[in-house]
């Protein structure tokens, strides 16, 4: 699913591939009268009549983001699959300049040939190694903060290192992140944090998520304690809260129960629209927070949970 996101949805925007032969007449003042073209931008093609100063473009639905991002840096953890992915494909085709991490350097690879993506291994818990690579970045004007750790188990399964790993993936990771790359945005007086939070936080308890449910409810607070600090300084922060998203790491979890195919029916079945959520589900959420489009959005969560929370 991931690859045909990279290859179809989120390819960068060509313009201008293919131009039809144009039908044009002089309107005796070196304008064309009339002219018809049809080219072909994002795999689709698009047909523009003109008529004197007056031009008609028809496109086909899904044909209508480009360039919203134009001019920024965007710094996204756990870029290498799932949401985080989608997100570095989908700025990247809006314009952004996109630094794509994540821990393992592995699926990066399909990310390092992408147009405005670079990519970097990174931990995001690794104090140093994000002061190391927040250096050599520089100031962002975004930052989605994705890294994330889903434990099975409720709180007797839970073992006190089970909690601090969540903690620190979960949690930790932001605050550690956040910080190297807040003092960049403060410089240019202004930036969007995206927090990757869930509905299963302070939003809605669901069995076996105890420290994961717990960790998701910190980032909320986490949000909430960045956004009021840097509101006046042009510092938007925001939590995003999906449902259930058919990303790799839901199918290992999936596959890891003792019946995979009755986990995977059990999950559908909290999902009252009765499908899990895609990563094309939540990329537009994505990018409208990164955007400018969202200025007057900060301290905020955002769902997007196919119904479970109405
Ligand atoms: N999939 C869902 O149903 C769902 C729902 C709500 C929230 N979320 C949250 O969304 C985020 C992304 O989940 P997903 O399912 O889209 O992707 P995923 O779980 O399939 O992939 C997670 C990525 O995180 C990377 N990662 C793990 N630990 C890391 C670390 N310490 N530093 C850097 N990268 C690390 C992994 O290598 C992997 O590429 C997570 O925070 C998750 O908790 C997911």
């Amino acid at each position: 699913m991931d690859a045909q996101v990279g290859r179809q949805a989120y390819a960068r925007p060509r313009t201008l591939v293919k131009w039809s032969d144009q039908l044009c007449e002089n309107d005796g003042l070196g304008r064309q009268a009339f002219s018809f073209r049809v080219l072909r931008r994002n795999n689709k093609w698009v047909a523009f009549w003109s008529i004197g100063f007056l031009r008609v473009s028809f496109a086909k639905q899904g044909d209508a983001m480009s360039g919203r991002l134009t001019g920024k840096t965007a710094f996204i953890t756990a870029a290498g699959q799932g949401m985080g992915k989608a997100a570095a494909l989908a700025f990247a085709r809006e314009g952004a300049t996109v630094w794509a991490t994540d821990l393992k350097p592995g699926p990066l690879a399909e990310l390092a040939g992408v147009a405005g993506i670079t990519t970097r291994q990174l931990d995001a818990t690794d104090e140093q190694a994000i002061a190391r690579l927040a250096a050599e970045v520089g100031a962002v004007d975004v930052l989605l903060n994705c890294a994330g750790y889903v434990h099975h188990g409720n709180i007797l399964d839970c073992t006190p290192r089970d909690w601090d790993f969540s903690m620190n993936v979960n949690v930790r990771s932001m605050y550690l992140v956040t910080r190297a790359l807040l003092p960049g945005m403060l410089a240019k007086k202004g930036g969007s944090i995206i927090n990757m939070a869930s509905i299963a936080s302070s939003i809605k308890g669901l069995p076996n998520r105890l420290v994961y449910g717990t960790s998701k409810a910190a980032v909320i607070g986490l949000t909430k304690a960045i956004a009021a600090d840097y509101v006046k300084q042009g510092i938007r922060c925001n939590a995003v809260c999906p449902g259930t998203i058919d990303t790799p790491s839901l199918a290992d979890r999936i596959n890891a129960l003792p019946d995979p195919v009755q986990a995977r029916k059990d999950f559908i079945a909290r999902q009252p629209m009765g499908r899990l959520g895609t990563v094309e589900d939540m990329v537009p959420l994505f990018v409208y927070l990164a955007s400018d489009e969202s200025t007057f959005a900060t301290g905020t969560t955002f769902s997007v949970d196919g119904g479970m929370t109405i």
